[in-house]
């Protein structure tokens, strides 16, 4: 908070005690997205507990606050909003928690030191558009139940641990952006689905691992994995999770060369887009043909594991089917499923020998020449 925070906190508390009811004056005027009327620009808001919060009024249109100094946006200060205003930002205000109003549709509150928000019942919420980037959240649990929402962008906090069962009732999603956070791994329970989310942003974490095997996002274009600690995707599971990929951001992460290799040539052939870094990384990738083996696992062993799961889906059926001649039909059909998928566990198993014959031949070579290389 600067010196001019401070003045001004001065002049609020002095302007309080000598009129009766206060209303914020809006310093300029656009056009808000939601009323009619404008939106408003608020300039140096002060609120602190020693507000007189009673004669506080905004004006009743969308609300634009850029400067001031509001840590806490409870919900005594909420009250105070219009119903009249959809639409709210606060940026650069120091605000450390805030309450959600019900009657909000748009909030934006990037730029503050936010560590809590609150409301009174998620399911109340009309929010759609919520962005709390650049603040200092530590966990993202609170949006569980906010079902309205459609663009979520909580990015450049302090998120570590995150599940995507956090995610599981925003079915109306379709933008999420959690870059520039701390998040290891996301992992998740059974199957997981979003099937209205289009932007998927996970840049800048520390992401080593990409945990795909239980999740099905049909309806993912544009990924952005860049700027963290991948060295390889599961290929299978990178099929299966992403569809409908149209544009992939894989830039500024440690890759193995060869695994890399492999998900640019699976890219080019289902014509998904490999946006180029405007920064070229100096290393693209790292030569490691050790680690490439070690990386690959036969994409059957995938396939096959997927398959058995599916086949509970048939059994299911056989079971719930009325006529004889049905359940047989269906029985055959497991049949030829097993068959298949017996054949596919045997190819897995040849690819695996073979691997692990090569990796063997690797590391003997290895551990020779280095050999050759020690002084007698
Ligand atoms: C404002 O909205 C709330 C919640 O929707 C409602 O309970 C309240 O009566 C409204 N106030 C006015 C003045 O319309
Ligand atoms: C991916 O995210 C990074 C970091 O936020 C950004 O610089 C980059 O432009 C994004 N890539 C695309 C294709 O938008
Ligand atoms: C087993 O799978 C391989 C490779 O997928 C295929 O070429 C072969 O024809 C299959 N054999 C049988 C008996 O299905």
């Amino acid at each position: 908070m600067d010196a001019r925070c401070w003045i001004a906190i001065f002049c609020t508390v002095s302007l309080c005690s000598f009129s009766t009811a206060w209303l914020y004056p809006c310093k300029r005027y656009g056009f808000g997205s939601y009323t009619i009327m404008k939106q408003c620009t608020l300039e140096k808001v002060f609120i602190n507990q020693e507000t007189a919060l009673y004669r506080v009024f905004f004006p009743p249109v969308d609300l634009a606050i850029y400067s001031g100094y509001i840590p806490s946006f409870n919900e005594a200060v909420a009250e105070r909003l219009s119903n009249k205003t959809k639409r709210l930002s606060i940026m650069f205000c120091g605000v450390e928690d805030v309450f959600l109003k019900d009657t909000l549709k748009s909030v934006d509150l990037r730029f503050n030191l936010l560590s809590k928000v609150q409301f009174r019942s998620a399911k109340a919420l009309q929010i759609w558009t919520l962005h709390l980037d650049y603040n200092l959240l530590r966990d993202a649990s609170f949006v569980q139940n906010m079902e309205a929402l459609v663009i979520l962008t909580l990015s450049n906090n302090i998120i570590s641990t995150l599940s995507w069962n956090t995610f599981r009732r925003l079915r109306k999603l379709v933008t999420l952006n959690i870059g520039g956070n701390l998040i290891k791994s996301i992992d998740s329970e059974a199957d997981f689905k979003l099937p209205a989310l289009k932007r998927l942003e996970l840049a800048e974490n520390r992401m080593e691992y990409f945990e795909l095997s239980r999740l099905n996002f049909q309806a993912v274009r544009e990924l952005n994995v860049s700027s963290n600690q991948l060295l390889s995707v599961n290929m299978f599971h990178f099929g299966r999770t992403f569809p409908a990929l149209e544009s992939v951001d894989i830039n500024h992460n440690p890759w193995n060369c060869g695994r890399k290799h492999r998900l640019e040539d699976r890219m080019d052939l289902k014509g998904i887009r490999n946006e180029k870094s405007q920064i070229p990384p100096r290393i693209s990738c790292h030569e490691n043909k050790l680690e490439t083996v070690a990386l690959t696992t036969p994409e059957e062993v995938d396939e096959i594991t997927h398959n058995f799961r599916q086949l509970e889906y048939v059994y299911a059926d056989q079971l719930s089917g009325n006529e004889a001649k049905q359940r047989l039909a269906m029985a055959e059909e497991r049949i030829s499923y097993l068959m298949y998928d017996l054949n596919a566990t045997d190819v897995a198993v040849q690819k695996l020998k073979q691997k692990a014959s090569h990796l063997f031949q690797l590391y003997n070579l290895r551990t020779t020449s280095r050999n050759f290389n020690m002084p007698s």
